[in-house]
Formats: C-alpha cells, sequence, structure tokens
C-alpha cells in the first residue's frame, strides 16, 4: 500500500530523505521512529503530496504520488503533526468542511458526524467553535475528520501528543481495528512504549536515511539487548553515549561529594 524507490528530499545543503526505499502491505501498521531532525515529517509531507521529492517516486495503493496527486489523496488520511484546524468552524462544521473536500454524499456525513463526535467525546461541543477547543480536543477533531472518508491507508505524526491517557487509549483502539481491517497505517512516533505495542514493523531512520527495518523482536536482537525498548533504539541510534560519559564523570564528581 506504501511503497517508495530511492525518495530523497534536499533542502539546500541538508539532505532530509535520502534514498528512501520502503514497502508496507495492507493491514500493517509501521513504525517509523527515529531522532529530531531525521527527517519523518519530511517524510510523511513526500507522501502525502505536500511536497515534491528530489528524486525518487512514491506510491499509495499503487497511485504514483506525483503522477496522480489528488487520486493519492482520495485514498489517504493525514493527521499532522500540528491540529490544522479552522478556528472560526465549529467542530460539526470542521467535519462537515472535510467531508464535501472528500466529496463524501450527505447522508453519510449525517449519520458519520454524530458517531465520530460521540466517539472522541466532542459530541458536547460540537456546536461550538474550535477556536475554543483544548490542544487535545484539537488533536481528536483532526482525528476525527480522517475516519470520515474511509482512507485505505492513513499517516499519523505523533498522534498521542497531548491526548490524555483516556484519548490516547481510545485512539490506539482505534488504530488496531482499523488496521485489523485492512487499513494501513504508517505512524512517527517518539513515544516508543506505543511504537511496541501498536506496531508490527518499525523502520528507524537517521539524518534521512532507513537504517534499520524489523519487528521489535529483530530489533532487539540487531541490537543485542533484551531490554526495554528505549535502550534498543539508544543503542541502534547511538544515543548510549551519554552514559559513557556518565560513567566517567560519576565516580569524579562522587569524589567531590
Ligand atoms: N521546509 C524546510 N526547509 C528547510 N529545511 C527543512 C524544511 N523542512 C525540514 N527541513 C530540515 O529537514 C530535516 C528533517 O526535518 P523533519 O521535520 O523531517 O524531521 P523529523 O524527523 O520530523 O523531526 P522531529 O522528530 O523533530 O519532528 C531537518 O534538518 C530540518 O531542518
Ligand atoms: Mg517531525
Amino acid at each position: 500500500m506504501i511503497i517508495t524507490e530511492g525518495l530523497t528530499k534536499r533542502f539546500g545543503d541538508v539532505t532530509a530523505v535520502d534514498g528512501l526505499t520502503l514497502d508496507i502491505g495492507r493491514g500493517e501498521i509501521f513504525g517509523f521512529l527515529g531522532p529530531n531532525g531525521a527527517g519523518k515529517t519530511t517524510t510523511i509531507k513526500l507522501l502525502t503530496g505536500l511536497l515534491r521529492p528530489t528524486s525518487g517516486r512514491a506510491w499509495i495503493g499503487g497511485v504514483d504520488v506525483q503522477a496522480e496527486p489528488r487520486k493519492a489523496r482520495r485514498l489517504l488520511g493525514l493527521v499532522p503533526d500540528q491540529p490544522y484546524v479552522y478556528p472560526l468552524l465549529t467542530g460539526k462544521e470542521f467535519l462537515r468542511f472535510v467531508g464535501d473536500l472528500y466529496e463524501e454524499d450527505l447522508a453519510h456525513q449525517k449519520r458519520r458526524i454524530p458517531e465520530l463526535l460521540e466517539m472522541f467525546e466532542l459530541d458536547k461541543v460540537g456546536d461550538e467553535l474550535v477556536e475554543s477547543y483544548s490542544h487535545g480536543m484539537r488533536q481528536k477533531l483532526v482525528l476525527a475528520s480522517v475516519l470520515l472518508h474511509r482512507p485505505e491507508v492513513i499517516f499519523l505524526d505523533e498522534p498521542m501528543v497531548g491526548l490524555d491517557p483516556k484519548s490516547a487509549r481510545l485512539a490506539k483502539d482505534i488504530f488496531t481495528s482499523m488496521a485489523a481491517k485492512g487499513v494501513t497505517i504508517f505512524m512517527c512516533t517518539h513515544v516508543l512504549e506505543i511504537a511496541e505495542r501498536l506496531c508490527g514493523r518499525m523502520g528507524i531512520v537517521q539524518r534521512g536515511k532507513l537504517e534499520l527495518v524489523g519487528t521489535v523482536q529483530e530489533l532487539r536482537t540487531l541490537a543485542g539487548s533484551e531490554g526495554p525498548l528505549e535502550d534498543v533504539f539508544l543503542s541502534l541510534t547511538g544515543g548510549t553515549e551519554y552514559r559513557d560519559m556518565l560513567k566517567y564523570t560519576l565516580p569524579l564528581s562522587l569524589r567531590f561529594l
């Protein structure tokens, strides 16, 4: 459902995405992990047609994203890293607006919008202006809007940021049940516990390059660590240097205690 071949994006001297080659199947929940600035959001922008690649190609559900962006976008839903919503629309109006953009018929929208508002516990504020919503409420509204047009592939950029534990659980349950119905989910997250729990496979990206792809177990084997995913991730991304640093500095500083 998601295929890329040598996908590359340069901004001046910075290569944000460097020769990315991926193949993600129907119903997979794929976790895309990597340090800040590794190129995750840029990858999502390339895959959803918001940015043009410098080179390489991408297909969503067999549709070439660059050649047929409108057709590709119809198949996908995007939850960006910031909940972009129009403050002067009500929650219901925002959902109607998104429904109309996707040319969903009115009968479907009339049935589905109240269901989605209730599902995300926004039914009581559905007639209030979005400008009065908290960050988490906006995030939930965007999640609801993505479910409105029944996408086959969903891109999530840090979907749980700002959600309270109950809403985060709800979102996780929704993603799992959608994947079970054959929807493909591509998720960037820094919350390793979410990646471990939800994602069948994950890819680790660093400085634009996809370094590793595998199941949690495969990544554990590679890292030679049976510990928490955080340790595996840090050892694979070279983030454990600070520990070595601590090893040397601690005894020294302890001498002064
Ligand atoms: N529009 C842009 N113009 C110039 N450079 C950009 C632009 N967008 C991203 N970059 C650069 O590309 C690199 C990758 O950025 P990106 O936002 O994709 O990282 P990320 O993996 O999503 O990071 P984070 O975990 O912090 O969200 C960074 O070096 C960033 O500065
Ligand atoms: Mg990002």
